[in-house]
């Protein structure tokens, strides 16, 4: 996978604590029931080895940031969310082929996320990257809306006598 930088000085790091403020800020804008700051804190304190926190970073400030899981042979993308200042520039695709990335290097077959039915930004965003839908969890949201559970096979690509197959995942 070659992860083109939307941004050539945007970098993608592990979240740390002081990281929060901003990271904070993005969730409170972009979704109507934010994760409250202590998951985000007790996460960093763990250092859990199954948990991964990466924000992207302009000058020093945190402009997006993903959380995913990766057990029991699955990766589990829980958040993502960019600065409403630095939509549509490719933050969200640099974060999520960042995350995929590490994913496919864990050697994991798939990949699950539950996202609402009505958020078009972020399906259209996982439509690029061959989530499909894999289930549907009725009233899932706390407005009552549901949400799709997607689902992404990862197959990395094989050399079989010097012809390399397609990948399905980027
Ligand atoms: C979803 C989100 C992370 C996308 O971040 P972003 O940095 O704006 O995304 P990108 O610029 O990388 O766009 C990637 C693709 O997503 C799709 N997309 C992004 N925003 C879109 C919008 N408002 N409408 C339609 N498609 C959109 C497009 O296909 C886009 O590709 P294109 O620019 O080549 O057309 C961002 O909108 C966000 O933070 N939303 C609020 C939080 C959220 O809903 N997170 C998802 C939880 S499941």
């Amino acid at each position: 996978m070659t992860i083109i930088k939307p941004i050539p000085e945007v970098q993608i790091e592990r979240m740390q604590c002081e990281d929060l403020q901003h990271v904070m800020g993005i969730e409170k804008e972009a979704f109507p029931d934010p994760w409250h700051e202590s998951f985000f804190k007790r996460e960093l304190r763990k250092k859990r080895e199954h948990a991964y926190l990466y924000v992207a970073k302009l000058d020093k400030r945190v402009i997006g940031y993903i959380v995913f899981y990766i057990f029991s042979g699955e990766g589990h993308i829980y958040n993502i969310a960019v600065d409403t200042a630095y939509r549509r520039r490719g933050i969200g695709k640099y974060l999520l082929e960042s995350a995929l990335e590490i994913i496919e290097k864990n050697g994991v077959d798939e990949v699950f996320l539950e996202v609402s039915v009505r958020n078009t930004a972020a399906l259209e965003l996982y439509k690029k990257y061959h989530f499909q839908v894999f289930g549907v969890r009725k009233r899932y949201y706390s407005n009552g809306d549901d949400a799709y559970v997607l689902r992404k096979e990862m197959k990395c690509s094989v050399t079989i006598l010097g012809e390399s197959e397609s990948c399905l995942s980027v």
